[in-house]
């Protein structure tokens, strides 16, 4: 075991010498109160180290130990329904967001070690099991079922297994016979959270991963296994539409990570979490959540962590055969930590002060989404979808965090400062954002929604793009000099605009908008459109269209409960129907 002396302390960054034999992001505890780091870099004997915890009263001289294993995330029963911070160690409470924080050195497991869990095994004495097969299942919440599975790189022959019964995840539950003798088997496994876990086969997204907003949902879709990241100026919307996410997809298991973000707002987050129900289950959403939060007063390098501990947990649901969602609020706070750390390394800096690496490090973070076949019998598909907040200063999007972000994600949520002043919520600019996941949840929409929601979509970009077009004439000579049929444009881009894109994630129906609704939200107004054409063309004005009291019903759409909505839709269909006919038969 490798044990050296501090030599230099500056800041989250401590320079060991006499560390000759470690290894580039071994674990090691710094100084008498073992605080946890990880080597970064070596220069001869000098370990470059980045602390996790608060290095004040560090001095120079006090023992560094290497631990010999890289930092790990610890997998099993007891990751639902948590709290964790950077280094995965469990809140008590979510005061604890707010500080004072656990103190230094404090070594809690993250998973609990006296809690016993209903253990019910799947296979028996003689059977032959490999890496990422399924051995047995715990019920670890009403909602999740945690599948108990051999760890990769493992496999032999069944020697022993626990029968049906209560284990904690410390106790053995499995003997293999291996090629290199016994392995005894925990429901615990351990992974090193910058390292990919394997999969057996890596699948194309193809199913779309509902969200219930409809901006997203319908205009800029997240396919399951996909990246997309959220970037927005102060107040635009980041933290809710993430949370939106984090309530309402359809997956199995969702991941908060709070990165530098503030305590009080992370705090707020987990209340409103708490309080609600899964709106497919009736079940708490707690139950299939699991938190991480480094705050902005926490120490600044295990913002870091927090993003690999996240996205490692992800993996490991997704290996059980689950569709989970992770979400990161903010990026930028993390790559604010690695320009922090760089620049006192005296590294050669990239744009803006940001290292050279920020660009890979961020793709090893995205990378990890996806949908795979995961390793093991029996054959299961899981994917893992990432999203990803971006906090630009002065929105500026031109900024290096934002555009080596553009590199490795694929749907592109542009939050638009100008939008949130006019409380156009979600603040997602239109005219900006795209997905590049259009084609592929084409599929998915034709076959369990309609098979008309891409021409749809089409038509309603193309209306917004011509509002955009015309803005400009508008603001030389106004509408009045316009053609009836733009007239008529402009009146519909405005009600897609506010009838259709706008949705308050604070109404009680509104909050959520299942992607059938959403369809026959916008065909509603497209049939108001195309009628109004028609309309147009025998000689009615486009004043006339506009005062139709049919108008205020489509306005409210958004208020027609989620539930049995179809023949409510019918009705304004033939409502407006009988309208425009009224129009034209005078
Ligand atoms: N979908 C939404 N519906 C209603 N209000 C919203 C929505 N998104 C954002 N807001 C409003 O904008 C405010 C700021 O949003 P927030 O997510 O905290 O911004 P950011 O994280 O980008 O700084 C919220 O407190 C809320 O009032
Ligand atoms: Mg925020």
């Amino acid at each position: 075991m490798v044990v050296g002396r501090i030599w230099r302390i500056s800041g989250p960054l401590v320079i060991a010498e006499g560390m000759s034999g470690s290894m580039v992001y071994e674990v090691v505890e710094v100084g008498e109160e073992a605080l946890i780091g990880e080597i970064i870099g070596l220069e001869g004997d000098k370990a470059i180290i980045q602390v996790y915890e608060d290095t004040s009263g560090l001095t120079v001289g006090e023992k560094v130990v290497g631990t010999g294993h890289p930092l790990v995330a610890e997998l099993g029963p007891g990751l639902v329904g948590a709290i964790y911070d950077g280094l995965q160690r469990p809140l008590r409470r979510i005061e604890d967001l707010v500080g004072p924080f656990i103190t230094r050195g404090v070594r809690a497991p993250a998973l609990p070690r006296d809690r016993k869990w209903h253990f019910k095994p799947l296979i028996k004495v003689g059977d032959v099991v490999g890496e990422g097969d399924i051995i047995g299942v715990v019920p670890e919440t009403s909602l999740i079922e945690h599948k108990i599975m051999v760890p990769p790189g493992v496999k032999g022959e069944v020697k022993w297994i626990a029968s049906e019964g209560d284990y904690t995840v410390t106790e053995p539950i499995v003997t293999l016979r291996t090629g290199s003798g016994d392995v005894d088997l925990t429901m615990m496994q351990k992974w090193p959270v910058r390292r990919p876990r394997p999969y057996a086969k890596k699948l194309d997204p193809e199913e779309l991963l509902v969200t219930g907003q409809r901006v997203l949902d319908y205009m800029f879709p997240l396919a399951k296994g996909g990246k997309a990241a959220i970037p927005g100026g102060f107040g635009t919307g980041k933290t809710v539409t993430l949370q939106q996410l984090a309530k309402w997809s359809d997956t199995q298991l969702n991941i908060y990570v709070g990165c530098g973000e503030r305590g009080n707002e992370m705090a707020d987050a987990l209340h409103s979490f708490i309080r609600l129900t899964d709106p497919r289950t009736g079940k708490p959403l707690m139950e299939k959540a699991v938190f991480i939060a480094n705050t902005s007063n926490m120490p600044v390098a295990a913002r870091e962590t927090s993003v690999f501990i996240g996205v490692t947990i992800g993996e490991y649901f997704r290996d059980m055969g689950y569709n989970v969602l992770m979400v990161a609020d903010s990026t930028s706070r993390w790559a604010e930590a690695m320009r922090e750390i760089s620049g006192r390394l005296e590294e050669m800096p990239g744009e803006e002060g940001f290292p050279a690496y920020l660009g890979s490090r961020l793709a090893e973070f995205y990378e990890r989404a996806g949908r795979v076949i995961a390793l093991g019998k029996p054959e299961r598909k899981g994917s893992l979808s990432i999203a990803g907040a971006v906090s630009p200063p002065g929105a500026d999007f031109s900024e290096p965090v934002t555009q080596n972000t553009l590199r490795y994600i694929r749907v592109f949520w542009a939050l638009d400062v100008a939008l949130a002043n006019r409380r156009h919520f979600p603040a997602i600019n239109w005219l900006i954002s795209y997905s590049l996941y259009i084609d592929i949840v084409e599929k998915w929409w034709r076959e369990n929604i309609a098979a008309d929601w891409k021409e749809a979509r089409t038509e309603a970009m193309s209306i917004l793009q011509k509002e955009a077009e015309l803005a400009e004439i508008v603001r030389l000579v106004g509408t009045e000099a316009l053609p009836e049929e733009d007239k008529l444009v402009l009146e519909v881009a405005r009600m897609i605009r506010e009838d259709f894109l706008q949705q308050n994630a604070f109404h009680e129906i509104d909050t959520y908008c299942p992607p059938k609704k959403a369809h026959l939200m916008m065909k509603t107004i497209l049939r108001f459109y195309h009628r109004g054409l028609e309309a147009l063309k025998r000689g009615v004005s486009v004043d006339e269209i506009k005062n139709l009291k049919v108008r205020a019903r489509i306005a409210r759409m958004k208020e027609i409960p989620n539930k049995d909505y179809e023949p409510v839709f019918k009705k304004l269909w033939d409502e407006i129907d009988k309208e425009f006919e009224k129009l034209l038969s005078r």
